[in-house]
């Protein structure tokens, strides 16, 4: 009798081994191998739907017309504009942060194109319902399968030869080809090869929801994200009711986009105007606040920087930094202390992006060292001036990408004076209502802010 085979596999990376190891000489994760039985025998129809001939680049088919519209245009823009057929994407975030939500309202919108079919592994049926009807879904192209069987489910869909797909979760589905668990790095990673066989051949698009394990990659590894079309993060804090969708792979389309959401008793609404909602609450003639044009993808958002810098208690002072890199924060604490001659030692530093967003480009470095001065010296800056630019290690403000288009949305939202790199200055065809302060230093841009 054949000795049944086993192997171990990583369950961070996927990583396989034919011993136990304690930590994974992949990724150096402690812990992480477990034993999986995998059936030798049961071969896999792995054939792409087109036999590889090569084809001459005029002939392949396919236009960016083709594209579906989910309904949602925060969801089409993060897509790329729209869902090509056939394509396979992933929707990954933290547990309770919406991510059914989105896809059932997607799906009611795609219901009208064509069948829908909601593949549920972890809901009951009567569970989508009842969120169905709190969102106002009701539609008879819309299809409920409760199901965590990959082949069962194959066979539905067969039968049902539904447009759209949605597998909430790939973690919970399994094939009985692999005698591990669900969720498994080897179960996760075959029922994403079947259904990405089956999308690309039948040209089905399919949506998968993953969820995010604690060090932010989604669960049931990396191997996931390099065999589907479309990567979207679905972020938020789970405080405030913005969500942010963000495409991370994008074979479709430009990655960086993001579609802003908010969360409300009726589900999702969108959010096409995301800087009014930013700038809300913003208290404009309290010390401690800039306004900062960032961008996210192609989109200029404006978004509040808060500092806070008083004077602490303790011996060592406290940096905390929401929203922002914690370590840019230090460098430009430093950079304030060493460039601008202002005395930060001995105070805690708090600096939080408002709304819950995460603010990564480099240009936020001048309004953030601003918000900083202007709470140390208790200082108010001009509520109709905004700042960008980023700032180098000698105090000096560095050029960056696209000034018109956050100058543009600047002076649209109202504010009439923008400080930026002097390096920036050259052409620009802006408004006439905002006036353009170019600057070369840190310090000179302090010299112009305040009321
Ligand atoms: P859900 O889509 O179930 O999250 P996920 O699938 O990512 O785990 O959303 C769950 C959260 O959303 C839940 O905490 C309640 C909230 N919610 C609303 O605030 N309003 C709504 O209309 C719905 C449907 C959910
Ligand atoms: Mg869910």
């Amino acid at each position: 009798m054949a000795r049944q085979k086993t192997i171990y596999s990583c369950q961070q990376c996927g990583f396989q081994s034919p011993k136990w190891l304690g930590r994974c000489p992949d990724c150096q994760q402690w812990n992480t191998l477990v034993e999986e039985h995998p059936v030798a025998a049961v071969s896999h129809p792995r054939a792409l739907p087109e036999p590889g001939k090569p084809l001459k680049l005029s002939e392949v088919t396919g236009r960016a017309e083709d594209r579906l519209s989910c309904g949602l245009d925060e969801l089409n823009r993060a897509l790329g504009g729209g869902v090509v057929p056939g394509s396979l994407i992933l929707v990954g975030g933290d547990p309770g942060i919406g991510k059914s939500t989105l896809l059932l309202q997607a799906c009611a919108h795609l219901a009208t194109q064509g069948t829908a079919l909601y593949v549920t592994a972890e809901e009951s049926a009567r569970q989508i319902k009842l969120r169905a009807d709190r969102l106002d879904i009701a539609s008879d192209n819309l299809y409920l399968l409760a199901e965590t069987s990959l082949e069962q489910i194959r066979q539905r869909i067969k039968e049902l030869d539904p447009d759209f797909l949605v597998i909430d979760s790939i973690q919970t589905i399994f094939t009985s080809t692999l005698d591990s668990a669900p969720g498994s790095v080897s179960q996760v990673r075959e029922c994403t090869g079947q259904l990405m066989l089956q999308a690309k051949g039948d040209g089905l698009p399919t949506f998968l929801v993953g969820h995010v394990t604690k060090d932010g990659a989604i669960a049931g590894p990396r191997v996931l994200e390099h065999m589907v079309d479309t990567v979207l993060y679905f972020e938020g804090d789970p405080g405030h009711p913005f969500r942010i969708l963000r495409a991370v792979k994008n074979r479709y389309g430009s990655t960086n986009e993001i579609g802003v959401f908010e969360m409300r008793e009726k589900g999702l609404r969108e959010v096409s105007n995301p800087s009014e909602l930013f700038l809300a609450e913003r208290p404009e003639q309290s010390a401690g606040s800039a306004v900062v044009p960032t961008l996210e993808g192609s989109r200029p958002i404006l978004v509040e920087l808060q500092a806070l810098v008083s004077g602490s208690s303790f011996g060592t002072p406290q940096r905390t930094a929401i929203g922002l890199d914690h370590k840019r924060v230090a460098l430009l604490v430093a950079i304030l202390e060493k460039k601008v001659e202002l005395s930060l030692a001995g105070q805690d530093i708090f600096l939080n992006a408002a709304g819950g967003v995460r603010l990564d480009e480099p240009a936020v470095d001048l309004a953030a060292i601003a918000a900083l001065a202007s709470s140390h010296l208790n200082r108010v800056i001009n509520p109709r001036l905004v700042l960008f630019g980023e700032v180098g290690l000698t105090g000096e403000v560095r050029a960056i990408s696209q000034p018109e288009l956050r100058i543009r949305e600047a002076a649209r939202l109202g504010f009439t004076q923008c400080v930026l790199p002097r390096g920036n200055l050259k052409n620009l065809a802006v408004p006439d209502s905002i006036q353009l302060i170019g600057v070369k230093h840190a310090s000179e841009a302090l010299e112009n802010i305040f009321v």
